[in-house]
Parts: C-alpha cells; sequence; structure tokens
C-alpha cells in the first residue's frame, strides 16, 4: 500500500522539474493529483505518464498569480476526488533579474505575483476543505536563495524569503485544525528554470558549470526535492510545521573550495593547528 493512500493533491507547477517529478512521485504513492500548470501541453503530457503507470491524476489550467483560478483548481479538486489532503505550491519561474536600479516596478510586481501571491492564494484556498477534511498538508516552494541570493535575483529572493515568513505564520495559525504548513528550500535542481541563463540553458551545462558548487559533487534532480515533498505530505511528518527544509547537497552549509581546503589540509595539517 502506498504512503498516500486514499489521499488527494494538487501540485502546481506541475508540467515541468520539480512539480513533475512530486506529481508522479505523489500519484506513485497512491495520491490523486491534480495537476496544475500554464502549460497545457507538457501538463496533460504529466497527467498521461501518471495513467501509464496505473495511477489517477487531471489536468487544470492554471495561473497561480489569478485568484478566480486557484479558487477554481481547489474546487475541480474537491468536486473530481471528493477532498484535498496536499497542497503544493510550487509554480515558480525566475522572474525579474538584473541590478536592482534597473528592475521595472511591473517586472517586480509579477515576480511577487507568482512566486508569493500565489502561494498566499494556494493557502487560503486550501484551508477549507483541508478542515473538512480534518486537517492536510500544505507544501509550498521557498529556496536557499531566500537566504543565498544570486546577484541580480533581488524579487526572486524577496519572494522566497517571503514564503518562508508566510510558512510559519500559517503554521502558527493552522496547528489546531491540523493543518501543517511546511516550505522546503532547493539549492542548484537541474531544470528547465536555468535556462534563463545562455550559459546554462542545456542540462548538462548545468552541471558541468555548477556541480561542485555544493559539497555532494553534482547538482541535485528534481526527485532529491520530490521525496522531501513526499515526506511532508505523508502522516510521517504529522508532528512537523513551520520548517523550511533544505535540500541542497551542502550548498549553504560553506563555501566548497576544493583548492583551498586540500592546501589548507597539507600545508597545515602536519598535527593539530594549535601547534606552534
Ligand atoms: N531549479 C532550481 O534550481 C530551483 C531552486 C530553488 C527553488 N526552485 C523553485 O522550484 C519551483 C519549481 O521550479 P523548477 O525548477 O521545477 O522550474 P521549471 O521551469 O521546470 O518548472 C516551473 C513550472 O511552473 C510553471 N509556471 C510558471 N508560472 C506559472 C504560473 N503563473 N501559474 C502556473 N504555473 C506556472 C511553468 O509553466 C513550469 O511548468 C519554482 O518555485 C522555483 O522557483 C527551483
Amino acid at each position: 500500500m502506498g504512503r498516500l493512500q486514499e489521499k488527494v493533491a494538487i501540485v502546481t507547477g506541475a508540467a515541468s522539474g520539480i512539480g513533475r517529478a512530486s506529481a508522479l512521485c505523489l500519484a506513485k504513492e497512491g495520491a490523486c493529483v491534480v495537476v496544475a500548470d500554464l502549460n497545457s501541453e507538457d501538463g496533460e503530457r504529466v497527467v498521461g505518464e501518471i495513467a501509464a503507470a496505473g495511477g489517477r491524476a487531471t489536468f487544470q489550467h492554471t495561473d497561480v498569480a489569478n485568484e478566480q483560478a486557484i479558487s477554481a483548481l481547489v474546487e475541480r479538486a474537491v468536486h473530481e476526488y471528493g477532498r484535498l489532503d496536499v497542497m503544493f505550491n510550487n509554480a515558480g519561474l525566475a522572474g525579474a533579474i538584473g541590478p536592482i536600479e534597473a528592475v521595472s516596478s511591473s517586472d517586480w510586481d509579477k515576480t511577487i505575483a507568482v512566486m508569493l501571491r500565489g502561494v498566499f492564494l494556494g493557502i487560503k484556498y486550501a484551508v477549507e476543505p483541508m478542515r473538512k477534511a480534518g486537517g492536510g498538508s500544505i507544501i509550498s516552494t521557498s529556496s536557499v536563495a531566500a537566504f543565498l541570493p544570486l546577484r541580480y535575483g533581488a524579487a526572486y529572493a524577496a519572494a522566497k524569503g517571503g514564503v518562508i515568513s508566510l510558512t510559519r505564520a500559517a503554521a502558527l495559525q493552522l496547528g489546531p485544525d491540523r493543518i501543517r504548513v511546511n516550505c522546503i528550500c532547493p539549492g542548484v535542481i537541474n531544470t528547465p528554470i536555468w535556462g534563463v541563463v545562455p550559459a546554462l540553458s542545456d542540462p548538462s551545462a548545468v552541471e558541468q558549470l555548477l556541480g561542485h558548487a555544493q559539497t555532494i559533487p553534482r547538482v541535485g534532480r528534481p526527485e532529491d526535492v520530490a521525496s522531501m515533498v513526499l515526506y511532508l505530505a505523508s502522516d510521517e511528518s504529522q508532528w512537523v510545521t513551520g520548517t523550511a527544509m533544505i535540500v541542497d547537497g551542502g550548498l549553504t552549509v560553506g563555501p566548497n573550495l576544493p583548492a583551498v581546503s586540500g592546501q589548507l589540509a597539507q600545508s597545515i595539517y602536519a598535527g593539530p593547528s594549535f601547534k606552534r
């Protein structure tokens, strides 16, 4: 029996990358999944993949920045499968990139609308059906960029930092309803999102250029994040709420500078370093 048997999950941004891998993983563990995305063609393809593997899924075209669309998405899940247990607010994009003084206020607003307002709307509309179901698990995708921003990625970092604060506030409010609210901070995950950087437009370039940025010497795979989504979605995490789970191969532990570390080890460690 799967770890999510009888459960109903919504995954936004499920046509690609982390969302796709998570939708496949949740369905494999027995959940009925509503695949939500702006990209209908790829979203329908994910539904087909789930069905081919023996799972149950349906596609709903959704713009997460649009309140009516999120309301309709939640209604669809409840109408189609009878309840809502898991809401994964994952849709995202690189957003406004560039020096702050050059970022237009409308690009700033669009970035925040998808990645922070979209998460707020996902939480807001999940509450009522989850209360009815006696509880639930809300998961959102933040990023290590919330505390380790990329230069020229201020709007993205601000949105992702907001997701952590929103997660904590919602967890505090919704605990008595047995609704858990957590977020995940992925490090470098090899998905099409990196395509906005010309040098990283194909997956092998992402591996080659960023594979050694973290102490575990490879970039992340969407499945690395999906495993955390599964844990947070399942009852195994029933006493876990308000967290920001880091899944980054050790990127935020410290700078991975093998050349420097190697030289330090050779030059100093002939014994304890405090020996004169
Ligand atoms: N890939 C990484 O290195 C990384 C690291 C940290 C956080 N993240 C976050 O992970 C999440 C998933 O990104 P990914 O890496 O899988 O990228 P991706 O580009 O593979 O997938 C993102 C999906 O979101 C969809 N989307 C974009 N805007 C939307 C909207 N307004 N409404 C509905 N769907 C929309 C896209 O169509 C796409 O299918 C994002 O929130 C991203 O910020 C990614």
